[in-house]
Order: C-alpha cells, then structure tokens, then sequence
C-alpha cells in the first residue's frame, strides 16, 4: 500500500494507470476510520483494479462553532485499517495544498436539496462538502467512487452535483453499517461517554419504531410521527433533537402525506456530540 502525500504525485499515479486502462475506485473520508469505511473500501476493492483512499479533514466543510479542532486524527490506526481492507494507495493531501491561500472557488448547488435538514442545520457544510469532493475527483480521476447512505443527504447531493458538471465518474451508494445495537457506526461515537454511548442507541430505535408506524400506517401525517419521534428522542438525557424528516427520498422534501417510498431522518445532540442517522422505507 502507497501512501502519497502530494497532489502532483497523487494525479501521475493515476494518470499512468488509467493510460494501462486500470479502473479506479474511489473512497474519500476524513479518516477516523471504522468498518463502515472499511465496507466502502472493500466494496471498491472488488469492483476496480485500484483503489485509492483519502484521509483529510476538510476545513471548509465544518462551521466555525464545530468540531473541526477535536475531529479526531487517528493516521496510523487508518492506515492499518486500510492495509487490511485491501487499498492500494493512500492519499493524504495537506491542506495548505488543497488550499492555497488566496482561495476563490465554492461549488454551490442551487437545489434545495442543500437547504434542508442537515443544510438548515450547518450553513455553508455542503458547499464545503462539494468543493473538497469535486477537488479530490479532479486530483484523482475515479472510475467509480463511494458513499454511504449513513450520509444520506450528502449523497444525494454528490449525484446530483456530479451529474450536472458531467462529472465522468459513477457514483456508488453503500448501506450503513452498523453496531451491534443498531446505532451507525461515526467517527463521532467516539465523543461519546459510556452512557452517551448507551442512549445513543435510541436515535436508531426512533427511526425503527417510525417504520414500524409507517408500514403499519398507524400514523396518516407525517406530522404525527415528526412529533412522535422527537417525543421519543428528547428521552435522552442531555439531548436537543435538530430535525426529523418524513421526506421524499429523491428530493428529501417533506412529505406531505406518508406514502412509501419514505426517508426517515433525524439528527440529535447528545451532551457536545452531534448524531445523524436515517433509513428509507419502501
Ligand atoms: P467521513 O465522515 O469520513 O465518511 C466517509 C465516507 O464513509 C462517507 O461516504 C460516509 O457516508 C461513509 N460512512 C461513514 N459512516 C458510515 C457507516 N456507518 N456505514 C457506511 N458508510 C459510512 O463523509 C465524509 O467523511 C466527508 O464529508 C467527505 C465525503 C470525505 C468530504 O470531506
């Protein structure tokens, strides 16, 4: 496994091996890394001929009152992790490379599809979200990249945004994995305290115990349910619920009647961490 830290020597490794007609897979992550990345990148690992993994905390997605300073750097961990999964090479750019001062570019998207939920939540995350991902396409020249449906929302944007630059790479989404107990696995849980850590498990139950109210059409509103769950999610101690959507899963606008298919979403603050999880339903 390779590790480069340069972007001009991270495009000639890939430029050479696309010219030997190698298809390249794709997964960027902020490192602090977990199975859920590892089935993203074993997954790459069996559909391309190289894959490629980056590690970088991207500053321009975290706003300023966020976890950017604390998000936790783990490089030696990842790159055992990675060495198991199967990468091939390892990039790990600096940000004063991705970033040259002074910087102009933001790729914003004018859809809604920003404006919501975790967009409503955190101003300015998905422009950072989509300049870095658009960068690191740019640097690595993908065939194919991968996402996980843990970050739902980001991924819907990524195929939107992708699509609309014709962007020549697929775009593949992975399912959450998860703990034992349910909750998604995040780089975030490991914030937790051990008792945070066993409420947090309820950010799942909500959601399932919201599925079961839909496919048992107890509930007709998506009102209802919002109310439902966040009922259900303010049980937790030292918690503030951010949002729970009932919203379409291609435009994740909300619902106006609860009809299948459904995107169940929801974000909750336990203590100083900040939880996401969702399901789709139908
Ligand atoms: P990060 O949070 O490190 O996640 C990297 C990728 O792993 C994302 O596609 C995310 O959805 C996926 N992932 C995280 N937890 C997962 C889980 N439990 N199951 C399946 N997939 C999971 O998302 C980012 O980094 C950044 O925003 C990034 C796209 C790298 C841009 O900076």
């Amino acid at each position: 496994m390779k590790v480069i830290r340069s972007i001009e020597e991270m495009q000639t490794d890939v430029q050479q091996r696309r010219k030997q007609g190698a298809r390249i897979g794709f997964v960027p992550t902020m490192g602090a890394l977990h199975a859920g990345h590892a089935a993203l990148v074993i997954r790459s690992v069996n559909e391309n001929d190289r894959t490629v993994v980056s590690l970088f905390v991207n500053p321009l997605q975290f706003g300023p009152k966020e976890d950017f300073r604390r998000y936790p750097r783990t490089e030696a961990q990842d790159l055992r992790l990675l060495e198991r999964a199967g990468a091939d090479v390892v990039f790990i750019p600096k940000a004063q490379e991705m970033y040259p001062e002074p910087f102009s570019v933001s790729i914003q998207s004018t859809s809604p599809l920003k404006e919501l939920w975790e967009g409503a939540s955190r101003p300015g995350h998905f422009a950072g979200v989509a300049t870095v991902v658009i960068k690191l396409f740019m640097i690595v020249q993908p065939t194919r990249a991968y996402f996980g449906q843990k970050d739902f929302q980001q991924l819907r944007l990524i195929q939107r945004i992708t699509k609309e630059l014709n962007v020549p790479v697929q775009i593949v989404p992975c399912k959450t994995i998860r703990e034992s107990d349910g909750l998604a696995m995040s780089s975030r849980n490991r914030y937790l305290s051990s008792k945070e850590r066993e409420e947090a498990v309820k950010l799942y139950q909500a959601l399932y115990l919201g599925q079961e109210l839909i496919e048992q059409r107890v509930m007709k509103k998506p009102e209802q349910i919002v109310k439902r769950l966040t009922q259900v999610l303010s049980m937790i101690p030292n918690s503030k619920v951010d949002y729970v959507a009932v919203a379409d899963p291609v435009t994740l606008e909300p619902l106006k009647t609860v009809k299948k298919p459904v995107w169940l979403a929801a974000a909750v603050r336990i203590g100083k961490t900040r939880l996401i999880d969702n399901i789709l339903i139908g």
